[in-house]
């Protein structure tokens, strides 16, 4: 039988989770999780271009998160404006093309301007893509889809038989990005909390326990490695060795 070669996941998500728990465990204030957690993604955008990944999506805040203390969501917002302000010439100028997925309506103007202008600054790279879930969730996302493309068909451009899963997918804010091949969520948890549910059909979730704060390019190895044992079959039957 031949053995196939490692194969790399084109497009991985990460629901980077634990960062509250991590702080709580060493006596601090959660805010020191979420301050160690950027330093743990900068570990994972520099994991991930080495390991030649091409889309690295990441859930830095969900539409659900704006339920938390107000003095916490305040520091998650300022966490992101400063990640943008200092990190992103840097990436910009390692081949990173950002995108931001989520809803910006209702958000702070000046917020808005940084994200687009993230996403203007770096539009022209492409070592790898880095997805942004900032106001994410997928139910939102989906019904914003659904809306717009109600309002094609009411205005008669396209008409029922019109409507499939590519054209749902056209419509979403991923638009244009393959799906998920692998999902990795730290801290323990295994729950998919609202993100990419149309867009996750047929990727492969990896749960691992270490809290957020403490991911590394030997977690995200191990996360590749479980990956790779896997048998995708997509609905058809086992993979066939040629
Ligand atoms: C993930 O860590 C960061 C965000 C959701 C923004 P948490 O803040 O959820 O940490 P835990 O899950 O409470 O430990
Ligand atoms: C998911 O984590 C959201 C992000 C990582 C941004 P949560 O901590 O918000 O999820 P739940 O509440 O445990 O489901
Ligand atoms: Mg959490």
């Amino acid at each position: 039988m031949l053995t196939r070669p490692p194969a790399v996941p084109r497009h991985v998500a990460i629901i980077m989770d634990g960062n509250g728990r991590w702080a709580a465990r060493r006596g601090l204030p959660r805010s020191a999780g979420h301050k160690a957690g950027v330093d743990a993604l900068r570990r994972a955008v520099k994991a991930a271009a080495d390991f030649g990944i091409e889309y690295l999506t990441i859930y830095s805040f969900s539409s659900e998160n704006w339920s938390r203390p107000a003095a916490e969501v305040s520091f998650l917002l300022e966490l992101l404006r400063r990640f943008i302000r200092q990190d992103v010439a840097e990436l910009h100028h390692a081949g990173v093309k950002i995108k931001i997925v989520g809803s910006r309506d209702d958000l702070e103007p000046g917020i808005v301007s940084l994200l687009n202008d993230a996403e203007r600054l770096t539009r022209g790279n492409s070592k790898l893509n880095l997805v942004v879930a900032f106001n994410y969730g997928s139910k939102q996302e989906i019904s914003r889809a659904v809306s717009a493309i109600a309002n094609r068909l009411a205005s008669g451009e396209i008409s029922a038989a019109d409507i499939s899963p590519e054209l749902i997918s056209q419509n979403l804010d991923t638009s244009g990005i393959p799906d998920p091949d692998l999902l990795i969520r730290t801290g323990g948890e295994q729950r998919i909390s609202n993100f990419l549910l149309w867009q996750c059909a047929y990727t492969e979730f990896v749960f691992v326990d270490e809290f957020w704060p403490d991911f590394s390019h030997e977690i995200f190895a191990r996360a590749l490695d479980d990956f790779n044992s896997r048998d995708r079959r997509f609905g058809g039957i086992e993979a066939q060795s040629a």
